[in-house]
């Protein structure tokens, strides 16, 4: 096979064949195609698309560029959710002890925070003490004790999406429905849980910014899941203003902790029981949706999702008395408050700005290099559809200088939007595919 003919084929419009894509991905992984060439057919896909087969294909194969975690001597049903990302998305931290105190099995690879969305992985070594890389027969132990664990992906999950990806990013093809599905979907598939829950958001703060879009990808992705033989589903939902109150890692920590308790912000609790209980249902646990959150909510009352969560966190070396009291949890030293700049209801709070807003603090990297601050990070006092006075606390930022909190304060304000009429809240699940 030649590389030339395979650019050239699909740049004309045509479908691959599951030979052809095999071909190439293999040629990524052994590194014996150039990058030029790679990125020519990210260009063309970028173009042409890739029909459902292709896509399904791909996937498959890029899963199996590299180890393809086999969970089977876990016993019980394995699940795993996945967000496409957004601003101050700690729900892996909630939903995942909820369901595992469900009974749920979750053996959970995360990423990092890049650009202005944060990573499960960063939020977890806010700890004191937390490991996220785990040896894989003591991460399968911990599942088995606990029901659930969190480690960093390893080197050897999907080489070729890091390749495919890595040239995407520099070559403005990210954005393309077929190699989004299958960079996401190679990642689950070889992490080897039976059920996969996704949670496709949309918003100023996503990826997609259209709910069709949104859509679009959800629908690939179930496809793309199903047809490896994975129970898949997924919600969209909304990414247009912060999910919760707290953005930054030990401070998104907190707010964990808070929402495990029980309390805490309301729209960010009910996506955690959302995405429990469509765990508890793909994994079979439930008969139905209702049945499912009646399960989920008796985790928050009876104290065991919370429970689960420390019992993961000392497992994984952390100490589990940072969950009894978050005040120990890092906090940085600056702390600037933010008064309401006027009187009146807060129409919106752009996520993308806020999430810019806590970079500058130190919360994100630009970079996969970058360190970060842990303790950095926004506390909103109020957040959209709230009504405040002239000068009430609005928000605080953290950050380790002045000059941090000046930016992050500049980038905080531009995503506010204040009206004197009380705005309307759009929900938050916009949809469930798969899920009935
Ligand atoms: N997240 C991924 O893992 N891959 C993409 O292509 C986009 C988002």
């Amino acid at each position: 096979m030649r590389m030339y003919d395979i650019i050239h084929k699909k740049r004309e419009g045509g479908a691959l064949s599951p030979e052809e894509i095999r071909w190439f991905v293999s040629g990524v992984t052994e590194g014996s195609i150039p990058d030029y060439q790679i990125s020519a057919l990210m260009m063309a896909v970028y173009f042409q698309g890739m029909t459902r087969e292709e896509t399904v294909s791909l996937t498959l194969e890029m899963a199996r560029s590299g180890d393809m975690a086999d969970l089977s001597s876990i016993p019980g049903v394995k699940a795993d959710k996945h967000s496409t990302g957004g601003v101050g998305d700690k729900t892996s931290l909630i939903a995942g002890p909820m369901a595992a105190a469900c009974g749920v099995k979750l053996a959970k690879m995360s990423g990092r925070g890049l650009g202005h969305t944060g990573g499960t992985v960063d939020k977890l070594e806010s700890i004191p003490g937390v490991k996220m890389d785990i040896p894989r027969e003591r991460f399968f132990d911990i599942v088995r004790e606990t029901g659930i664990a969190i480690v960093g992906q390893s080197g050897s999950l999907c080489p070729a999406d890091k390749k495919l990806y890595a040239l995407r990013d520099v070559t403005a093809t990210v954005e393309s429905l077929p190699l989004i599905a299958a960079s996401i979907m190679s990642k689950k598939l070889a992490s080897g849980a039976d059920a996969i829950l996704l949670d496709v958001k949309t918003g100023s703060g996503a990826f997609m910014k259209t709910q069709e879009e949104a859509r679009r990808l959800a629908q690939l992705m179930v496809d793309t899941g199903n047809g490896a033989g994975r129970r898949t589903a997924a919600l969209i939902t909304d990414m247009d203003m912060p999910l919760g109150r707290y953005i930054g890692n030990a401070l998104e920590v907190r707010e964990a902790v808070e929402a495990l308790s029980g309390g805490g912000d309301r729209r960010l609790g009910a996506l955690c029981q959302e995405l429990a209980g469509g765990m508890a249902l793909l994994a079979g646990l439930a008969e139905n949706r209702e049945e499912a959150l009646n399960q989920v909510r008796g985790t928050l009352a009876d104290g065991s999702a919370l429970g689960t969560l420390k019992s993961m966190i000392a497992a994984q070396g952390g100490d589990p008395a940072y969950l009894d009291d978050t005040s120990r949890l890092p906090l940085s030293p600056v702390c600037v408050e933010v008064p309401m700049p006027e009187s009146g209801y807060i129409a919106s709070l752009n996520a993308e700005l806020c999430g810019l807003a806590a970079m500058e603090l130190g919360a994100g990297r630009e970079t996969k290099e970058d360190a970060i601050d842990y303790g950095a990070g926004i506390v909103l006092a109020k957040t959209k559809g709230e009504y405040g006075e002239k000068g009430e606390p609005f928000a605080r930022l953290y950050a380790q200088t002045q000059a941090q909190c000046q930016r992050g304060l500049e980038r905080l304000l531009a995503a506010l939007d204040i009206t004197k009429e009380r705005p309307s809240m759009g929900p938050l699940i916009l949809e469930r595919i798969g899920l009935d």
